[in-house]
């Protein structure tokens, strides 16, 4: 399924998105907002707080119920939605809510690419939620990837395989990984088979988004980066129509125990339909600084102009948006 896109510079009115979806939109361009004056002043908790702070106002008014199972943070003691936290105004939670305000908090401290504000919903107990693993293995394309790439194959392998199936020589697939030293063979191969490594250090969710997303420059996205954000990617990417897997993964003896003990499989593959299952699923991400599918915040007086994308499986639409707030 390939999503119509509106055009990037082109205003679009927000009664375009059919609720929940709208909501979600606000608590993004809110927590952009709230975090805009900490951009650049180098504390990330702050920005991260302000974000959360203001995302969940938002939301405390939002025509609709659900609960966080996934809330970003605990990993690095942030400020957060936390999990099992109600949101919406509706008693009746009816949704999953994969929460990260900031995403890219250090990018966003530094006032560098790449921090933007994400929100995913699906159905209620849909989501894979597994808060206790903190990394995951990912695997992420368009739509051409679904029946051609597995995560099980190795990066050389999927790299050739997506190559021939999008008709493109090896040295014109770009492929995104976060640049840690736990990708750093894999950056390594990458290179050698000839594609292009997409170098970021940070923010992993919008380059998920790119890779799967039909008008970005990035083909493929790899490696292993936050788990949450892996299934706050999987609604953008499952909306997209996109292909996915992952995998839990943990970082370290000490991760490795707990989780062990914790009973968790870190050895199955997850299908893009086991890390978010069946029914609507919506996507919302406003950007903080630039990034891959839009400009950061731009200011003007007292205004902010916020640009953000916004995915729902039910509208089947993908859409750029521009609001000045
Ligand atoms: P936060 O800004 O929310 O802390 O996450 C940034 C991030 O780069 C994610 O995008 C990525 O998935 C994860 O951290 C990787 O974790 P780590 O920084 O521990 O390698």
């Amino acid at each position: 399924m390939m999503l119509p896109m509106n055009d990037f510079d082109k205003p679009v009115d927000n009664p375009l998105l059919s609720a929940p979806t709208n909501y979600l939109h606000d608590a993004v361009l809110a927590a952009a907002k709230g975090a805009w004056p900490l951009v650049g002043v180098g504390d990330k908790n702050a920005a991260d707080g302000a974000a959360v702070k203001a995302m969940r106002e938002s939301l405390s008014g939002a025509d609709f119920g659900g609960i966080v199972v996934i809330g970003e943070g605990e990993k690095d003691e942030a400020p957060m939605l936390f999990n099992g936290e109600h949101v919406g105004a509706r008693l009746q939670p009816d949704w999953d809510i994969a929460v990260d305000p900031i995403d890219g908090t250090a990018l966003a401290a530094a006032g560098v690419p790449g921090a933007v504000a994400v929100i995913s919903a699906a159905p209620r107990g849909t989501m894979h939620a597994a808060p206790e693993v903190y990394y995951m293995q990912k695997i992420i394309s368009g739509a051409a990837g679904i029946g051609v790439l597995d995560l099980d194959l190795s990066a050389t392998e999927n790299i050739l395989r997506l190559a021939a199936v999008l008709a493109k020589p090896v040295s014109e697939i770009t492929v995104a990984v976060i640049n840690k030293p736990r990708n750093f063979e894999l950056i390594d191969e990458v290179q050698k088979v000839g594609a292009k490594w997409h170098r970021f250090d940070e923010g992993d969710v919008a380059w998920g988004v790119a890779a799967a997303s039909p008008d970005s420059d990035i083909d493929l996205l790899l490696g292993l980066g936050g788990n949450p954000e892996g299934v706050l990617t999987a609604c953008a990417v499952r909306a997209l129509g996109g292909f996915m897997q992952g995998r839990l993964a943990v970082d370290g003896e000490a991760e490795l125990e707990r989780a062990q003990a914790l009973g968790l499989d870190l050895k199955s593959k997850l299908e893009l339909h086991e890390l978010v299952g069946e029914g609507r699923c919506m996507f919302a991400m406003a950007q903080v600084t630039d990034g891959a599918l839009g400009k950061g915040i731009q200011a003007s007086g007292s205004k902010l102009r916020i640009t953000s994308y916004v995915v729902d499986s039910l509208t089947e639409q993908a859409l750029r948006l521009e609001q000045v707030l």
